[in-house]
C-alpha cells in the first residue's frame, strides 16, 4: 500500500495566515494528500468551519483536572480536532516536556480517537558532537511500546532558523528512525520538519523515507504554502 503524503502547517502562536479561508485555499483537505493544519488553539473552531482538517499543537495526557490553562486530549476530540502534536521542540524547551511526558500525549491521544505526530530531534549541542542518533534513539525508545502515530524528524537546530537539514541528512535520520520502530510498525508515516521553505520542499519529498513535511515559517504564507503543497503533488 502506498502512504499518503502528509503535509502539515504548523501556525504556533500566530493568528491565521492571509489567503487561509477562501474555497481555494491551499490548507484545504485534498484527496492526494493529506493536508492538516495546526491553528493557535483558539482558532481550531475558525478552522473547522471552513473545513479544514485540524489539530491541536499541544495537549495534557490527563483526562481533566486542576491544570488551570491547559486542555486535554479528550477536550481537543470533542471540539471536532483529529490530530495532534506531541513533544514539539518548543513545548520541550519552553514547558520541560520529557520523553515520559510526550509517551503519555501519545498513548492519550489514540486513547481519545486523535491521530498523534510525534517531534523527535536532536538539539545543536548533539549534532555538533556527532550525537545525534543517539539523541534521537532516547526520544524513540520512550515510545516503544506506542502504536499508530505518525513520526516527525526535526533537528532542533533547523527550527525557525532558516537553516534547514541537507535532504541526504535527513534521510540518513529518517531510515534510523524506521528502523527503530518495531517490525509491524515500519510503515509508519515518518515527516521532516525545520527550515521548510518552496525551494526545498521537494528535494525532501524525494527521498525514500520522508513521508511529508512539518512546516512553520513558510506555512504562514499562503503563496509559499501553495507550492510546497504542488512540489508534493507533482
Ligand atoms: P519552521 O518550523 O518550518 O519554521 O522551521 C517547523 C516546526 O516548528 O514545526
Amino acid at each position: 500500500m502506498t502512504k499518503k503524503t502528509l503535509i502539515a502547517a504548523n501556525w504556533k502562536m500566530h493568528a491565521p495566515p492571509v489567503g487561509w479561508d477562501p474555497e481555494d485555499s491551499p490548507y484545504r483537505p485534498r484527496k492526494d494528500l493529506d493536508v492538516i493544519v495546526f491553528p493557535a488553539l483558539l482558532d481550531v473552531h475558525v478552522c473547522l468551519e471552513k473545513f479544514l482538517t485540524v489539530g491541536g499543537q499541544y495537549a495534557r495526557p490527563e483526562q481533566q483536572g486542576a491544570f488551570t490553562g491547559d486542555v486535554s486530549m479528550r477536550l481537543l476530540a470533542a471540539h471536532g480536532c483529529t490530530w495532534v502534536l506531541c513533544g514539539h521542540s518548543e513545548r520541550r524547551l519552553h514547558h520541560g516536556e520529557t520523553d515520559a511526558f510526550v509517551a503519555a500525549q501519545a498513548q492519550a491521544a489514540i486513547d481519545a480517537g486523535l491521530h498523534p505526530i510525534i517531534c523527535v530531534g536532536e538539539n545543536a549541542d548533539e549534532r555538533d558532537a556527532g550525537k545525534q542518533k543517539e539523541a534521537v534513539e532516547r526520544q524513540m525508545n520512550a515510545l516503544s511500546h506506542i502504536a499508530g502515530c505518525v513520526i516527525a524528524y526535526e533537528p532542533v537546530w533547523a527550527i525557525g532558523t532558516g537553516k534547514n537539514a541537507e535532504p541526504k541528512d535527513a534521510q540518513i535520520m529518517h531510515a534510523f528512525i524506521r528502523g527503530l520502530l518495531p517490525a509491524d510498525q515500519k510503515s509508519t508515516r515518518i515527516l521532516y520538519g525545520g527550515s521548510v521553505k518552496q525551494d526545498n520542499a521537494a528535494r525532501y519529498l524525494q527521498e525514500d523515507d520522508v513521508d511529508g513535511l512539518l512546516v512553520g515559517t513558510s506555512s504562514l504564507d499562503a503563496a509559499a504554502f501553495r507550492a510546497i503543497i504542488e512540489s508534493a503533488v507533482s
